[in-house]
């Protein structure tokens, strides 16, 4: 059975992949935001994920405003990186994994989240720099296959992060119900407080970010509530990217245990935030036993009266 192991945040700044392209890393402003993340590749190393969950946004890079699907699941062989205005980055290809992904997208869709499916996409440095962050910068190939699920956090309106959260613990059903044994990290990329025009450009707001940082930790259902303009007043425009956070949350226990977290500002206009949660290793198998009536049944009811739905129209259409 496939196992969601550990949520990984990451903030994605597009400055951030630009100061690794430039070979800018060890300049003092820029150590400083690289160095807090030199134990987080550590973590990864060691974890040694067999496939990675990144959910990031794609910034008008695969979809453009024509056309702008709130829960975007990249189901492709691969996914190139996207010319963002200065040609492709820099970077490996990022390998997706078809088999997960497909099966992921069957069970999301008949657990009633209606995601698109993408057979071709680019990814922007929405995903591309959380990799950086978390697997350096390979020369030829990322360590492993990446399955891609943009979420649209660019127009209005972005989902709750109630519907967000919830879409984590359907994407942990998913998971866990794929039969080969395979380790999953997931990640919640964007954010943290930002705002990119206007008068309140420039905008950071430590204290509400750091308030973010510890209740994803502790009390993830708190940040459900928060509505859309409160995300705008108190973390800029932009900081509603921290919606997509509460789906990496949601696909882990409620209990978790918070490895690592780092914060500083600024890079770029933005703070950056990031933290690992690890799922209790020990009382896993226990807990997730014990929580599969409760959380699991009445999603893998619909799942089961969807699929026996599928079964009876596709049976007429045969007769
Ligand atoms: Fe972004």
């Amino acid at each position: 059975m496939a196992k969601i192991i550990a949520g990984i945040s990451s903030s994605h700044v597009p400055a951030i992949g630009a100061a690794i392209d430039n070979k800018q890393t060890e300049e003092p402003y820029w150590k400083r935001v690289f160095s807090g993340f030199d134990k987080s590749k550590q973590w990864m190393a060691e974890a040694k994920p067999d496939v990675v969950i990144a959910i990031y946004n794609d910034h008008a890079s695969a979809f453009s405003v024509e056309l702008i699907p709130t829960f975007a699941l990249g189901c492709a062989a691969e996914f190139p990186p996207a010319d963002e205005g200065w040609g492709p980055r820099p970077v490996p290809v990022v390998k997706g994994h078809p088999a997960l992904a497909a099966h992921i997208a069957q069970s999301v869709i008949l657990d009633e989240f209606d995601l698109t499916i993408v057979n071709k996409m680019e990814v922007d440095h929405g995903l591309t720099v959380p990799m950086n962050l978390l697997f350096g910068q390979p020369k030829d190939a990322w360590p492993c296959p990446v399955i891609p699920l943009a979420v649209n956090v660019v127009m209005y309106p972005p989902p709750t992060g109630h519907r967000c959260y919830m879409l984590g613990k359907a994407l942990r059903r998913a998971v866990e119900s794929y039969p080969e044994d395979l380790k999953v990290v997931i990640f919640g990329t964007g954010g943290l407080s930002h705002q990119i025009s206007g008068p309140r450009a420039g905008l950071i707001n430590s204290k509400w970010d750091k308030s973010f940082l510890d209740n994803l930790s502790k009390d993830p259902k708190k940040l459900t509530r928060i509505p859309h303009l409160e995300y705008m007043r108190e973390a800029g425009a932009e900081g509603i990217e921290m919606v997509m956070w509460l789906i990496m949350r949601g696909a882990l226990d409620d209990k978790v245990d918070e490895v690592y977290r780092f914060y500083t500002v600024p890079a770029s206009n933005t703070a950056v935030g990031h933290i690992i949660l690890e799922n209790a290793r020990k009382a896993s198998g226990t807990r997730k036993v014990a929580g599969k009536s409760k959380r699991g049944s009445a999603g893998k009811s619909r799942q089961a009266a969807a699929r026996k739905s599928i079964h009876r129209i596709a049976s007429k259409g045969t007769r």
